[in-house]
């Protein structure tokens, strides 16, 4: 195989931003673009609602910053969220040159809509399919670039480590079966986060946490890993994300007596929308989505849900909003619900529970997205820059892939051009071993009694019910030691399918071996948190509790359990305060 300058791990938005970076910040370099499926199905392109950045006059910087530091529970690193602000609006403006039919206000401006946890309205979107159209602006691209080589369908399985430095991975060509070197003086992680280790997700398939657990096996440790976010309005059944525009446009949630009942939670924003008319100004379901998904789990506790096929659900009504704004602001919500749920929210109510939506924790990186491990970078939803903390603002992220894919390229590029050419042997070498490790324990191990599906489920299943929006330490441990049995025996694993092309079960494995490093990861690191914040609510420790807590959790990879050490958060000029909504901020 080639050796290659910089190999990215990952064909989404993150690694197509990084890849871009690389190449105009040298275009002698070449950048090996890793992807397990083509980048044009990575998980980017299921993206809705938009991306956020401030450009109206009415907005500010400190806004943005403020907003989102507050929305994290203040466990933010304020160094990382200055900076990320500060070059939010030049990536998506160098984003609509590329392409990216931003939806504009009739007098031409970019438009802005208001989401959850914002005081001022600053999410540009291109209608709901804000992803799709960032995710195409961006690989048409990357097609200019001669020096992106494109591995399509190759699965990464492990990091080469040489020389105290990482310099390429083992990849499995899913066509043919064989593994290979992909080489480079500096590699960036961009797979994305992890949603399928928990069973109702909006996450796609592809979703399973690869490159968290390569990273974590090397040693290099994953940060804030309790802090999991369910988006407050998935699809009952499939948990196909109902976009938070639908509510940043006005529609409402209410309960099984049609009751607006995030009002009983003092929950949104008095929010200051430019146009005094607009229907969300002072909306209560424009509350942090943290907050939203636990008022629902009240109110299923109240018996105020609907029971439903696929268990209970509240209502998501857009009808006040009437067919043409609908149709011209959230298309693909209508789309979406009547292919899925098979409703017309033109006419009838949308039935939503919250899911199991990102990651705010992953690989520890730092502002150019480098990691403990030299030549090793990280970028989008699988890092933990920091800008998140323990609850995420929605459409921060969409900006997150391009400034902080932007950086960790620039960054990795530097670095690669500081390094002597990558000596192949000792690569190769490794990259045999691996491949013995693949063929050895899945390809022709006979006598394995357990099943994928089974250990999937019952790893599912434990996450939701110990590790999910309510926790506590009885639920903590069973879900800590349901995935040590479950990691015991997924060594007894078995594989029908003995094939080399395309042999998806293999795949299946593998991604189960890595799911089960995340969730290890996460419910370690949960139980270790006695405190309550953001996403993280412990019933048993349901206040916030800066003296002990107010720190990064650090997960390194154990023998058995994973150690789980902390680091401070970067406090610059915003001080620990609370979190305050609705009417409590209004007076
Ligand atoms: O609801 C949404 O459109 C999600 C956006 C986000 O997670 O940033």
């Amino acid at each position: 195989m080639p050796v290659h300058d910089v190999v990215i791990v990952g064909g989404g938005g993150a690694g197509l931003r990084a890849a871009i970076a690389v190449t105009e910040t040298d275009p002698s370099l070449e950048v090996a673009l890793v992807s397990k499926v083509y980048p044009m199905r990575s998980h980017t392109v299921a993206a809705e609602g938009g991306a956020a950045a401030v450009i109206k006059d009415h907005d500010s910087f400190e806004n943005h910053i403020f907003d989102t530091i507050s929305g994290g529970d203040w466990l933010v690193d304020q160094d990382a969220i200055e900076l990320f602000v500060n070059e939010a609006p030049n990536e998506l403006v160098q984003l609509e040159h590329w392409g990216c039919p931003w939806s504009r206000e009739p007098d031409g401006k970019v438009a802005v809509r208001p989401f959850g946890g914002m005081k001022k309205e600053r999410t540009w979107y291109a209608a709901d399919k804000t992803g799709f159209h960032m995710l195409h602006s961006l690989f048409q691209t990357s097609l200019k670039y001669p020096g992106i080589v494109p591995y399509d369908e190759w699965f990464a399985t492990t990091l080469l480590i040489h020389d105290g430095r990482c310099q390429g991975v083992a990849a499995l060509e899913q066509r043919t079966g064989r593994v290979e070197v992909i080489a480079g003086r500096s590699v960036i992680i961009c797979t994305g986060g992890a949603g399928k280790v928990y069973p109702f997700t909006t996450n796609g398939a592809i979703k399973t946490g690869d490159g968290m657990s390569m990273a974590y096996r090397a040693g290099v440790p994953l940060k804030d890993m309790e802090f999991v976010q369910y988006h407050p309005t998935g699809l009952p059944g499939t948990g196909i994300l109902i976009t938070e525009a639908a509510r940043g446009e006005g529609g409402i949630l209410v309960n099984s007596d049609g009751y607006r009942y995030l009002q009983d939670y003092n929950l949104g924003q008095p929010l200051d929308v430019s146009d005094s008319n607009h229907p969300v100004k002072k909306s209560m379901e424009l509350g942090p989505r943290d907050r939203l998904s636990q008022a629902f789990i009240h109110e299923q506790r109240k018996g105020r849900t609907i029971k439903g096929k696929f268990g209970d659900v509240v209502y998501l009504d857009v009808r006040h909003l009437g067919e043409k704004i609908i149709d011209q602001k959230i298309p693909f919500v209508r789309e979406l619900a009547s292919k899925y749920a098979g409703i017309d929210p033109v006419h009838e109510p949308i039935p939503v529970r919250p899911v199991l939506h990102y990651f705010m924790g992953g690989i520890d990186t730092d502002k150019t997205g480098s990691t403990s491990l030299p030549g090793l970078y990280a970028a989008g939803e699988v890092a933990c820059v920091s800008i998140n903390g323990a609850n995420r603002l929605g459409s921060n992220s969409l900006t997150e892939l391009l400034v902080f894919g932007a950086r960790a390229g620039r960054a990795a590029a530097q670095f690669a051009l500081e390094q002597s050419p990558t000596e192949l042997a000792p690569l190769r070498k490794q990259v045999v071993d691996e491949d013995e490790r693949i063929t050895k324990s899945y390809l022709t191990k006979e006598g394995g009694t357990e099943r994928i599906s089974t250990i999937r489920t019952e790893m599912r299943d434990t996450m939701e019910d110990g590790a999910g929006i309510y926790r506590s330490e009885e639920g903590l441990k069973n879900t800590c030691n349901k995935l040590a049995e479950l990691r015991d025996r997924f060594s007894n694993i078995s594989l029908d399918d003995r094939s080399l092309t395309y042999n998806t079960e293999l795949i299946s494995v593998l991604e189960l071996d890595a799911m089960l490093d995340v969730a290890e990861a996460v419910a370690h690191s949960a139980r270790a948190r006695k405190e309550s914040r953001g996403s993280h609510q412990r019933t048993d420790h349901p206040v916030r509790d800066d003296d002990s807590y107010l720190m990064h959790s650090m997960a390194y990879k154990g023998d058995g359990a994973p150690k789980i050490d902390y680091k401070d958060v970067v406090i610059t000029r915003w001080p620990p305060g609370e979190r305050v909504y609705g009417q409590e901020q209004a007076e």
